[in-house]
């Protein structure tokens, strides 16, 4: 948080939200589902895609504040398993914008000692974005500070089939016996972001109040916030209104959050003379 407040000067936009944000509760991992580019571009009469390459800006306004706040992790969600439904020369555009982005955010990732990892089914993309996100990994692995992840033909229910099949392979290989049964700790061991804290916080741009198939095992617990805002309008505000927001809520996890009583002498008694 340290960082976010030094990049403000008192009176600055943000700076008042960023002062409210209390520095010992962030979430440690932000994911995004980042909607609302084609909205943004046909209410200015644009073609789709230039709501994408505008969306860009915001992708990096979100990284640049996320690592400044001190966020862990940061996933985001880029392009969906089901996203190839789309026209083809909007898909390839998406291709092309990724490339560009990849290309040029490598020497801010490094400035920033930010370790960028691509989640999905990434066989299945153009020989060229592959290798991008492959020697963007690799140049990035060393760095300690925040790791981001892209979610690029990623879809949670191919996420768990993954895990799930590799899995078996695992018990096939290892001649396990085949009544072998698996427990959450595998199938989490065995997901795209293995060995990740589970996501604290899920926003979700352009106010639609659905998941689309997003880290559907990871948000079990995750705080939902979702703003009408269009992706390509998020900005470093957006963020810090929705970790305030996040900052309000209750978490119980499935238990009760009662304030601790003070302890009850004749309770203490009965423990330690417990009643024959
Ligand atoms: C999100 O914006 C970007 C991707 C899914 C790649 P959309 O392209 O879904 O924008 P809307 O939802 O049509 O406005
Ligand atoms: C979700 O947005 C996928 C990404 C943001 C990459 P979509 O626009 O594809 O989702 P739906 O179709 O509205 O559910
Ligand atoms: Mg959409």
């Amino acid at each position: 948080m340290k960082a976010l407040l030094d990049s403000l000067k008192p009176g600055e936009n943000d700076w008042d939200l960023a002062q409210s944000i209390d520095p010992d509760r962030l979430p440690s991992h932000v994911a995004i589902i980042m909607d609302g580019n084609g909205r943004w571009a046909r209410r200015r009469s644009l073609p789709r895609v230039a709501g994408h390459k505008a969306g860009i800006e915001s992708v990096r306004a979100t990284v640049e504040t996320c690592a400044r706040m001190g966020v862990q992790i940061l996933t985001l969600y880029a392009f969906s398993v089901e996203n190839w439904k789309r026209p083809r020369s909007e898909v390839d555009t998406l291709w092309r914008l990724l490339h560009i982005y990849v290309r040029k955010e490598l020497p801010t990732l490094m400035e920033n000692d930010i370790r960028m990892r691509a989640i999905g089914r990434l066989e299945a993309l153009p020989p060229q974005v592959r290798h991008d996100l492959e020697s963007t990994e690799r140049i990035t692995a060393h760095n300690r500070g925040m790791l981001v992840n892209l979610a690029i033909n990623y879809g949670g229910r191919a996420e768990l089939v993954d895990a799930v099949n590799a899995l078996l392979e695992k018990a096939r290989s290892s001649g396990r016996p085949s009544d072998f049964r698996v427990d959450e700790a595998d199938i989490s061991s065995h997901l795209y972001t293995a060995g990740m804290a589970d996501p604290d916080l899920l926003i979700r741009t352009s106010g639609e109040l659905r998941i689309s198939n997003f880290l559907l095992w990871q948000i079990a617990y995750a705080e939902l916030y979702v703003t009408p805002t269009l992706w390509p309008d998020f900005r470093r505000a957006d963020l810090l209104q929705a970790v305030l927001e996040y900052q309000k809520r209750e978490r119980r996890f499935g238990g009760l959050n009662l304030p601790r009583p003070a302890p009850d002498r004749h309770l203490m008694e009965a423990v330690a003379f417990p009643m024959k």
